[in-house]
């Protein structure tokens, strides 16, 4: 295969992008525009490789788009290049809106029409996966689960423009014919995460010893699946998944946001202790709620499981411990970060822009 992978600079598609040349199954096209979320670092080992190839190349382009698919020639695209930061979209709604729902239309536009110009057998072979997220599912209540069946109601700018997308993309499959699959995962975490996100935030603020921000009273509950494993589920979506199909993808690992950043306090206190002796959990502050924080997402992956037998090999327990371990291991990735581009200011208070 010949893979485009879109936002492969990013800390899902850089996962996806090592697991396939790792196996050796697959040359890989990087179409990536580099925005401040981008670590190119994470694949800095494969740079020169043979078969990788890096395209910088912003996707609501479609002349430059066009260009990638006429010389590349790919046989398959992984769309999962975004806006991803929900804070950010409330902040800044116009980005999400341009790359994720604008770049995903040009995108799918390039690929229908460079789709209906292949030989038949490479025409039924092509495949167009889309990764989305879980939030467009809305927010749980204390019970329940999304499933692949589960309607559409996002709350965040973010979660309704990766809707938009989605739809798109169900469009582009009925209208068109093209073969798409997408797929829906919850909070991914990991090596390679940008420190917007809570999990490498309260790592670093804890390292450092500043205060771990808790969005309202830290009831909120996330799904949390190691990146690997999210990796090891979209390749299979990708290779083995049914055109025209959706799947979810989750962790099986729920928990409250005060209930993870305690756990990180614990881990961070057992491998580097304060000097008096006191637990991290000292620096944990209440702040502003999250306007329009979902409450609770909880997935059903019943159906990547059985179908395709995908499961998750790392425990929530074992993959914070092994993440905690590379942040400690990985300062100068992270300190390049808060020194050039995000020093862990709060987002997303949606404070209305000054005129002018
Ligand atoms: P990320 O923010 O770490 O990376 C996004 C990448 O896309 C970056 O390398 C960036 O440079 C690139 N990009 C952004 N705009 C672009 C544009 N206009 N043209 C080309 N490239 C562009 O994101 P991530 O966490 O790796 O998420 C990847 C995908 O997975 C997204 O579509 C996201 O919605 C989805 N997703 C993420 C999670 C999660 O927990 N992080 C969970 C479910 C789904
Ligand atoms: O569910 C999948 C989604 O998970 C992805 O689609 C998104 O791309 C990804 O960013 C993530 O969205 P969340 O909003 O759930 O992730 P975030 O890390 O921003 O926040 C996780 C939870 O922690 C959420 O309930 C808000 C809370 N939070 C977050 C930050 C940054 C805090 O309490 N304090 C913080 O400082």
């Amino acid at each position: 295969m010949k893979i485009l992978v879109t936002g492969g600079a990013g800390f899902i598609g850089s996962a996806v992008i090592r697991q396939l040349l790792s196996s050796k199954t697959a040359q890989v096209v990087n179409v990536d525009k580099l925005t401040y979320a981008a670590t190119p670092e994470a694949l800095e080992h494969w740079a020169e490789a043979e078969d990788y190839a890096f395209e910088q190349v912003d996707i609501c382009d479609a002349a430059a788009l066009h260009a990638v698919f006429a010389r590349r020639r790919p046989t398959a695209v992984m769309h999962l290049a975004a806006e991803s930061h929900v804070d950010r979209s409330i902040d800044n709604a116009g980005d999400f809106i341009q790359t994720n729902v604008v770049g995903s239309y040009r995108l799918l536009e390039t690929a229908t029409a460079y789709w209906r110009e292949l030989e038949s057998a490479e025409k039924a072979a092509f495949r167009f996966h889309h990764i989305s997220t879980d939030e467009v599912f809305g927010a749980l209540g204390a019970e329940g689960h999304f499933t692949e069946e589960t309607p559409y109601q996002p709350n965040s700018p973010y979660s309704a423009s990766k809707a938009s997308s989605d739809h798109l993309v169900r469009a582009w499959n009925k209208t068109y014919g093209l073969p798409t699959v997408t797929s829906n995962c919850s909070n991914n975490y990991g090596l390679y995460q940008f420190p917007e996100k809570l999990i490498p935030l309260m790592i670093i603020n804890a390292l450092k010893g500043k205060a771990l921000p808790v969005y309202g009273k830290g009831e909120n509950v996330r799904d949390w699946l190691h990146v690997e494993d999210h990796a090891r589920a979209l390749i299979a979506v990708l290779t083995q998944g049914r055109v025209g199909e959706t799947y979810n993808v989750g962790g099986d690992s729920e928990e409250r946001n005060i209930d993870v950043v305690g756990r990180i306090c614990d881990l961070v206190d057992a491998r580097q202790p304060r000097g008096d002796g006191s637990s991290r959990r000292d620096l944990i502050t209440f702040v502003t709620d999250r306007p329009g924080h979902d409450l609770r997402y909880a997935v059903d992956s019943s159906k990547i499981r059985s179908e395709l037998a995908w499961r998750p090999m790392e425990s929530f327990e074992t993959g914070l411990a092994k993440t905690v371990d590379w942040y400690l291991a990985h300062e100068a990735w992270w300190q390049g970060i808060l020194e050039r581009r995000y020093q862990g200011e709060r987002l997303g208070l949606a404070t209305p822009k000054k005129a002018g």
